[in-house]
């Protein structure tokens, strides 16, 4: 049987627990699990798609199936071109789901190919996102229940190089 191929995209803004909670489920559930570093056009990043990349890196070097990369283009693109079957995203609150049902819709009509899935976060990440973190660690509150700790100097660094 062919290789069961999936990719997690998103912005990893930094990565939080909460993204590394599902990836790490997802990488549990497909032989090959490609985590892609990609552009939301409604956001501006903190940190470059690089450093994104290489802060994901730190964070699954113990998950053997899992790759990371970097892609600037369309998401149904890049599914076609690594054979993923499946894009695998986290559903937070009910807040997320017209938008990511959007996205979805949008994809598979792009390509007809690829199924998304969605994974339920873990409750203590219900409402972690890296717009918070980021928003925390520059009023100088402790966010080291948030990030991976191989992350979390990396991640200090730079917001308090912005201030
Ligand atoms: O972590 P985010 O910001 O919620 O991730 C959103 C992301 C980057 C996955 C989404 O914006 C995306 O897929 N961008 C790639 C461009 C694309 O395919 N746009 C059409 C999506 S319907």
């Amino acid at each position: 049987m062919s290789e069961r191929i999936a990719v997690c995209p998103g912005s990893f803004d930094p990565i939080t627990m909460g993204h590394l909670d599902i990836i790490t489920r997802a990488a549990a559930m497909f032989d090959k699990l490609i985590v892609v570093v990609m552009n939301n056009d409604k956001k501006h990043y903190t940190f470059s798609p690089a450093k994104r990349k290489e802060m994901i890196e730190k964070c699954v070097s113990n998950l053997p199936n899992v790759q990371v990369d970097v892609y600037d283009g369309l998401l149904a693109e890049y599914a076609a071109k690594q054979n993923a079957c499946a894009i695998i995203k986290g559903l937070r609150a009910m807040s997320d789901f017209e938008y990511e049902f959007q996205m979805a819709l949008t994809n598979k009509k792009l390509n007809p190919n690829v199924e998304t899935l969605f994974l339920t976060t873990s409750a203590q990440n219900m409402y972690l996102s890296s717009s918070m973190v980021k928003q925390i660690a520059g009023m100088g509150g402790d966010v080291s229940d948030f990030l991976p700790e191989v992350i979390y100097d990396d991640v200090l660094k730079r917001i308090s190089s912005q201030n």
